[in-house]
């Protein structure tokens, strides 16, 4: 399979509009509105995370999507009984297993896939016979991808989160290094047949790098882009998002 040479698709992560609206536990803002407007405005995809807590998508949302969106939903979840039947019932486009640990702020690290490939084999069958396209938020780690590959996992999403942290903390030789790591694993990935995704903690700033791996085929943004549609807009927020990708691809 030759690296993918065209653009990258845009997916939008709208869980911290929900966020917004939980700390006043109102009706507003809505995420299904800003899905739609993202959707409107050029997105290629949503994603939602319905945490086990409910901190931010609440489950009504995630119906609310499933019925308003046109581009596919890739629903972010853990590994979780209760989060495979809610797929299962849905049947999202993409299904994202990621870790979830109740106390984090964010999702931290990548999943342990390889501690847990037994499990995570039979949890993972069931979404993909339901047509589900399941991918695995990983670190850029050859044992975890071997194990992701192993499971019967069709896509990797690489965790970019270290790196933009090193980034935004001025340790640039750490940044780059990781930077590094991605690019050789983002390729190896490739290597054994599986679609390759990046995101979390992405930015104007960091965004560039990460694009120009020929083999990402997908970016997955959400917190800086909301962050930003509060002095932008949504619309021209993403637009200067989807401006660094091309420029990076080109
Ligand atoms: N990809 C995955 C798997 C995630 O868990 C998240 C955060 O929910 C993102 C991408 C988006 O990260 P951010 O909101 O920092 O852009």
């Amino acid at each position: 399979m030759p690296p993918n040479t065209g653009p990258l698709r845009l997916g939008v992560n709208i869980d911290h509009v929900a966020t917004v609206r939980n700390a006043r536990g109102s009706a507003y803002p809505d995420p299904v509105r800003a899905a739609k407007l993202a959707e409107a405005s050029g997105a290629d995809g949503i994603t939602a995370h319905l945490r086990e807590d409910r901190r931010h998508i609440s489950d009504a949302d995630i119906d609310a999507l499933m019925d308003h969106l046109s581009v596919p939903l890739n629903f972010e979840m853990a590994a979780t009984d209760e989060m495979q039947k809610i797929a299962l019932r849905h049947r999202p486009h993409a299904v994202c297993i990621v870790p979830e640990k109740r106390e984090e702020r964010t999702t931290e690290g990548g999943l342990e896939v390889a501690r847990e490939e037994n499990r995570l084999a039979h949890f993972i069958a069931p979404l993909r016979e339901a047509g589900c396209r399941v991918s695995i938020f990983i670190a850029a780690d050859r044992r975890q991808i071997e194990a992701a590959h192993r499971i019967g996992a069709q896509v990797i999403e690489l965790h970019t989160g270290a790196y933009c942290d090193f980034h935004a903390e001025g340790r640039f030789d750490e940044r780059d290094a990781e930077l590094e790591r991605m690019r050789e694993m983002a390729g190896f990935a490739h290597s054994l047949g599986l679609e390759v995704h990046a995101g979390h903690g992405l930015t104007y700033e960091t965004v560039k790098p990460v694009a120009a791996f020929p083999e990402v085929m997908e970016l997955n943004i959400g917190h800086f882009l909301i962050g930003e549609a509060i002095f932008l807009g949504l619309g021209p927020a993403m637009a200067e998002m989807r401006r660094l990708m091309d420029a990076a691809r080109a």
